[in-house]
């Protein structure tokens, strides 16, 4: 039986580890880069337009991915990965808001984004229900979670071995290896979600989870839904400025 977060640590210490890798992160990206991370990059953003929301953003390897048409918030818990996403925008000529935040208390409004976008990042955030609990608030209903994580391989002596070697790679990362972020995903109340494997035993998985939720009567979600609908049949008020570009 495995035991996923036997050995997950702190919200703090895994922030601590982030900040302290930051100036290595790309450096030990790279070869999985260039090996497959970046063609799954561009399917996990591809289709995406509207108010989008990444966790967990990292160095920004995702920036330059988005179609000129997102409105881009971007969230990172430690300071110096977020400096060098802020740094990568820069340089590329990106306009996005970064926003230092724990993606398990997001400071955003409930229903604000038209897509939470993540990748790489339930292996690390030490409460991931709770992670996934504050992407599915602050999606507006209809809105797409999307997810490119790495999870315990399904092969029983492959996920044993993960297993094992998980303490360690947590202790040098903050990242466990051994996740079932599928599982958690499936636990995290969305009317559905897909996974689609993308290797041969299923490590790598895009996830897509949407919540066609209707907000309670009452709430600010609820009136400004009502609002939509009043001004549905009147002229557009001008097409938004692409702010990224
Ligand atoms: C493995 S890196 C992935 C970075 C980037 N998404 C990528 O694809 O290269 C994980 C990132 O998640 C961030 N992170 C971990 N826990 C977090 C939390 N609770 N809230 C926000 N970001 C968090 C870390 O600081 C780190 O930048």
């Amino acid at each position: 039986m495995p035991t996923p977060d036997r050995n997950t640590l702190s919200q703090a210490r895994v922030t601590q580890i982030y900040d302290r890798n930051a100036l290595f992160y790309d450096a030990m990206e790279t070869p999985m880069e260039w090996l497959a991370l970046r063609a799954w990059r561009r399917d996990l953003i591809s289709g995406l337009s509207g108010q989008v929301l990444e966790l967990g953003v990292g160095t920004g390897r995702n920036l330059a991915l988005y179609p000129a048409d997102v409105v881009l918030t971007a969230v990172d818990v430690a300071p110096s990965m977020l400096k060098r996403a802020r740094a990568r925008a820069r340089q590329l000529g990106i306009g996005a808001t970064f926003v230092q935040a724990d993606m398990r208390a997001l400071p955003f409004e409930t229903a604000s984004f038209d897509a939470v976008v993540t990748s790489c990042v339930f292996c690390s955030v030490a409460e991931p229900h709770a992670g996934l609990a504050e992407a599915r608030r602050v999606l507006k209903p209809g809105g797409h979670l999307r997810m490119l994580e790495h999870q315990r391989p399904d092969p029983p002596a492959l996920g044993w071995l993960f297993d094992r070697l998980n303490p360690l790679a947590v202790r040098l990362t903050g990242a466990n290896l051994n996740r079932e972020t599928q599982r958690l995903v499936e636990g995290a109340g969305f009317s559905t979600v897909t996974a689609r494997r993308l290797d041969e035993l299923g490590i790598v998985r895009i996830f897509d989870a949407c919540d066609a939720r209707e907000p309670e009567v009452g709430t600010e979600e609820a009136d400004a839904k009502v609002d939509a609908i009043d001004t549905a049949g009147a002229p557009p008020l001008g097409t938004q400025r692409d702010s990224r570009r």
